[in-house]
């Protein structure tokens, strides 16, 4: 099912925010003239408007809004109407003070900015639920209504008293007596032995447990009020709901929120700066296949910018092609849309320079506008996209609480060392540079369907992680998992028995990590992996194989020739455990030999050094390719066979050359 129903096009448009210009005559008619010119189809309406919608407490004001909706159901452009409590009104906060946050020191904040709402305040629970009842009653049934944005980049804490007797009643949910929990928080560590939930001090940064706990209950309670909010909706309207997400946002297990979405959406920006392409685009692509991932079917890029963020350190003009590939690097691995912030450049306040469709010119003549226009008119060249799925066979497992745990690891070294998303995105990006259509996922997952899971620092094993390893391998599935892999469990408690995973991991990987040799930028350490020598960085576990073939060893140290990497076979498959931390040319060259051994194929093959490709199938029948040019020169690609030029709308094709840091798209019935 398309993103929107019954709307078969690629989403192109944006975050709308006309009730900013209601006093400039004019403004809004010229709007619509642009979006037309712009191809643009799709906008997000009404997230910050509550103070608009509902000037003072119970008078509503919908008149412009309407308006909007009317405009965009005559011109056949759909809008994802938003629910305000991003943005609560100044009234709100006199009436309801509770509804702005408590900081851990006790300090109320005071109102202001955004998207620092408490969950837990009751009177900002009631409001939020009567103006999105408000809303929904009145547009559930409009012809443009396309779907609900809910909210706008859910994220936050707060420490209230309210929130704190909601984190108590969470604990006594998870623990059931206080002696258990004792147990769990391993509290007679320097005397924190709990006598009544309440002494349990979420910020003592002492105890592991009860910070993940924190942490786990945060995210949760967004959760829970992004629940409550389409609750509201709900009951008016049936059209779809969403939240914008922020990619690898830390705070926030975006696993959790994917159930709750009938699409998922995600906030783009990234910084096309002359150093490394590469990880840039690999970093995207990960997100992106996440997205796809979560609820395995199409999803949209919500925010973009058209131009240049007004937060970027080096704001940067995009080169030509830059714009384009960013654009299809989405596509190409998964969305049904590219969709910008903003529309208008606001005239005043934070944002006013932050890069927009349209400038503060007005016009339809700047570079940015142009490059929109010109990709949206070529989106319809690929209308059939729409839907259209991807096949991988090979998944990285991103898991947050795994991130949160390996946080709160006292004996790893600082986060300048830890790193644990760059480590992830580096093994994707090893894999992504083979061009193989790849799946992102969590650890609670089928991994069955999968034909190579890879595990970067996979630190927390939970219940029936292992098992599903095990089953995953003996079908014939190849494991790769790395250092710093089940050292805790789902409270941050040590595995007893040796790591990885106890002495049931152990047996699983057939190696025991026995130490691991934190390294200073000075230590000179290296594996040996086929007869060639790779540095190693930051990290060496010492290991010895009890079960598994040793397929690399150290070649420094006084733990020299002792095994670095190691295989145990397994069922039809096998487990691969890397016991230290390397730089790309490694993780390139073994997972281009791991990727042949274990049958996952390039989507196309023989491609160029510096392009990369991703394919989407379509419903209707025959492929998509997208290609990717990862270096400023233009680069001529062979086809390995005869592909219709549908982007540059050039015909049958055996060879195309991409424009210096550009992209393109080919179809194949
Ligand atoms: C001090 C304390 C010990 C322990 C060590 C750890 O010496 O007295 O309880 O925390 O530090 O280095
Ligand atoms: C976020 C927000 C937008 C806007 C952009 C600016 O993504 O959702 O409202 O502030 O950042 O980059």
């Amino acid at each position: 099912m398309t993103v929107i129903r019954n709307f078969r096009r690629i989403l192109h448009g944006g975050d709308y925010n006309p009730d900013q210009w209601l006093h400039v005559p004019g403004t809004v008619d010229r709007d619509f003239e642009l979006m037309d010119e712009a191809h643009c189809n799709t906008f997000s309406v009404a997230i910050f408007s509550w103070a608009q919608l509902e000037p003072e407490p119970d008078r509503f004001e919908f008149g412009w809004l309407d308006d909007i909706f009317e405009r965009c159901g005559k011109s056949g452009k759909k809008l994802f109407l938003a629910t305000p409590s991003a943005s609560k009104p100044a009234w709100l906060a006199q009436r309801w003070p509770d509804s702005c946050r408590m900081d851990r020191d006790g300090t109320r904040q005071r109102w202001g900015v955004r998207q620092n709402s408490c969950f837990a305040s009751p009177g900002f629970r009631e409001r939020v639920r009567l103006i999105n009842r408000k809303l929904a009653e009145r547009y559930a049934d409009h012809p443009a209504l396309g779907g609900w944005h809910i909210s706008n980049e859910y994220h936050g804490e707060c420490a209230c008293g309210l929130c704190r007797n909601r984190f108590y009643d969470y604990l006594k949910q998870r623990y059931g007596t206080l002696e258990k929990l004792n147990q769990v928080y391993w509290s007679a560590f320097w005397g924190h032995t709990f006598t009544d939930w309440k002494q349990v001090e979420p910020f003592d940064h002492s105890m592991d447990a009860a910070a993940l706990d924190w942490r786990r209950f945060c995210s949760d309670a967004v959760v829970e009020f992004f629940q409550m909010e389409i609750d509201a909706v709900r009951e008016f309207s049936d059209a779809p709901v969403t939240t914008n997400m922020m990619g690898l946002f830390p705070t926030l297990d975006y696993w959790k929120f994917a159930p709750l979405c009938d699409f998922i959406c995600d906030d783009c920006y990234p910084t096309w700066y002359d150093g490394d392409t590469e990880r840039e685009a690999a970093w995207l692509s990960l997100l992106h296949d996440m997205h796809y991932t979560m609820l395995d079917k199409p999803f949209v890029m919500m925010e973009s910018c058209p131009g240049i963020p007004n937060y970027k350190p080096y704001p940067k003009l995009r080169r030509p092609g830059e714009f384009e590939r960013e654009m299809l690097l989405a596509l190409g691995h998964g969305a049904d849309g590219t969709l910008y912030f903003q529309w208008r450049k606001g005239r005043n306040n934070c944002e006013k320079f932050h890069g927009a469709v349209v400038g503060h010119d007005g016009t339809d003549r700047t570079m940015v506008f142009r490059q929109v226009a010109a990709y949206g008119e070529k989106l319809e060249r690929i209308a059939g996209l729409a839907d259209a799925v991807k096949k991988p066979e090979a998944a990285v497992v991103y898991d947050w609480e795994s991130n949160w745990a390996f946080e709160q690891c006292n004996c790893a070294g600082g986060k300048e060392i830890k790193q644990w998303d760059a480590t992830v995105i580096s093994h994707y990006r090893a894999l992504w540079n083979c061009s193989i259509d790849l799946a992102v996922i969590d650890s609670e997952q089928d991994f069955c369907r999968y034909k190579l899971l890879v595990a970067p620092m996979l630190f927390m094993f939970k219940p029936g992680v292992l098992e599903r390893f095990r089953s995953f391998v003996e079908q014939g599935g190849t494991l790769v998992a790395t250092y710093f892999s089940g050292y805790v469990d789902e409270n941050n408690g040590c595995f007893l028995g040796g790591n990885p995973g106890g002495a049931a991991g152990r047996e699983l990987f057939g190696v025991w990590s026995e130490d691991f040799d934190g390294l200073q930028p000075t230590t000179q350490q290296s594996i040996v992996w086929k007869g060639k020598s790779y540095p190693v960085t930051d990290y060496a576990e010492l290991l010895h194989a009890e079960g598994a073939e040793v397929e690399a060893v150290y070649g420094d140290d006084f733990y020299a020739g002792t095994p670095a990497v190691t295989r145990k076979r397994a069922g039809k498959g096998s487990v691969i455990y890397l016991g230290a931390r390397t730089g790309m040319e490694f993780l390139n060259d073994f997972y281009g030999a791991l990727l042949k051994e274990s049958g996952v194929e390039p989507v196309l093959a023989g491609l160029p050094e510096t392009v990369r490709a991703a394919r989407r199938s379509a419903v209707s029948g025959g492929d998509y390719y997208f290609l990717y040019n990862l270096s400023n020169q233009a680069q001529p690609v062979k086809l390995p066979e005869v592909m219709e030029d549908v982007w540059n709308g050039g015909g049958a094709a055996d060879a195309v050359t991409l424009p210096p840091s550009g992209a393109t798209v080919l179809y194949r019935a």
